[in-house]
């Protein structure tokens, strides 16, 4: 009895401690850097903090609020999918940079993740030449467009945050992408019926007021406008738009089983 009671009692302060900082609060991180308030609130507004507090280890290419402003008149999808294209699945910070040989990198984005990548604009290539990092889209012959500034913060081998002069626009993203991807795919487990149970009520509803909005973008005219009542219009909008995207299409039916075991649930009670 005596040694399996002590168990319990040794693994709870692990347990403690792995959930206390399984990953960084990214706005926190920002808090002290007036500067960045841009960047800040565009990641609270794509809702990106989200997936990229999922990640242990996170690089943050990050844009002061005057080099970031000819991205801020992009619509919501477009600066979603840049501001992806600046968060880097791996710990790069200033020991790193400096401490790089004269070459390439390719580094994975977390717009790489939404599997809708095209010829590696989920990609950056960060290139070292005469003693200066320059990061650029992974496309082939893209210009290596900004440069690395300074380390703003980090916390060692989970999250650093790096400035650059400007912000990398890949070819091919500015294309329209609906619905937003889902958040990361190699932590989230495939959507099963019980997570539907589980699901929170106000999902739905959030999605049908993001969804007009987004429409009523200028650049989105190929995407019909769906009307909030009819679902399966949105159905086939999305599979309009997104063709070569089974995920998408796979998280699309995936709210629709969570939009009928809602409306299920709602109906079973009365
Ligand atoms: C930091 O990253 C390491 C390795 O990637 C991981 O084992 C650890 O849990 C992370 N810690 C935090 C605070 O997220
Ligand atoms: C992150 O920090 C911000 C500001 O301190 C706070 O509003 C937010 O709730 C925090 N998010 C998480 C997931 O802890
Ligand atoms: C951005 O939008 C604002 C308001 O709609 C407009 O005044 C401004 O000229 C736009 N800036 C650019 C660079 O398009
Ligand atoms: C990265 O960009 C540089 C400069 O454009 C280029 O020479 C290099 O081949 C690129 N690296 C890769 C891996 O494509």
């Amino acid at each position: 009895m005596g040694p399996n009671a002590t168990l319990p009692l040794c693994l709870f302060p692990l347990i403690f401690f792995s959930t206390a900082v399984t990953a960084d609060n990214i706005t926190k991180a920002f808090e002290k850097y007036s500067d960045f308030s841009t960047m800040n609130d565009l990641l609270i507004k794509t809702k990106l903090t989200v997936p990229i507090s999922k990640y242990l280890t996170i690089t943050l290419l990050a844009v002061n609020n005057k080099a970031i402003s000819p991205i801020v008149n992009r619509s919501d999808v477009e600066v979603k999918n840049i501001l992806m294209n600046h968060v880097i699945l791996d710990y790069y910070d200033e020991i790193k940079f400096k401490g790089m040989k004269e070459k390439s990198i390719m580094f994975t984005t977390l717009y790489q993740t939404t599997g809708l990548g095209e010829e590696m604009n989920g990609f950056l290539n960060c290139t070292k030449s005469k003693g200066k990092v320059y990061f650029g889209s992974g496309v082939k012959g893209s210009p290596l467009v900004a440069e690395y500034v300074k380390e703003l913060y980090d916390n060692p081998y989970n999250l650093s945050i790096i400035q650059i002069s400007m912000p990398i626009v890949a070819p091919g993203l500015s294309l329209e992408l609906f619905p937003p991807p889902p958040p990361p795919a190699p932590l989230a487990p495939p959507p099963s019926p019980t997570d539907a149970a589980n699901a929170p009520g106000p999902e739905p509803a959030d999605e049908d007021t993001t969804i007009p909005k987004r429409t009523t973008d200028s650049q989105e005219v190929d995407s019909p406008a769906p009307t909030p009542s009819a679902d399966n219009e949105k159905i086939e909008a999305a599979d309009k738009a997104m063709p070569s995207s089974p995920a998408c299409k796979a998280g699309f039916r995936f709210r629709v089983v969570l939009l009928i075991a809602l409306l299920v649930s709602m109906f079973g009670i009365r």
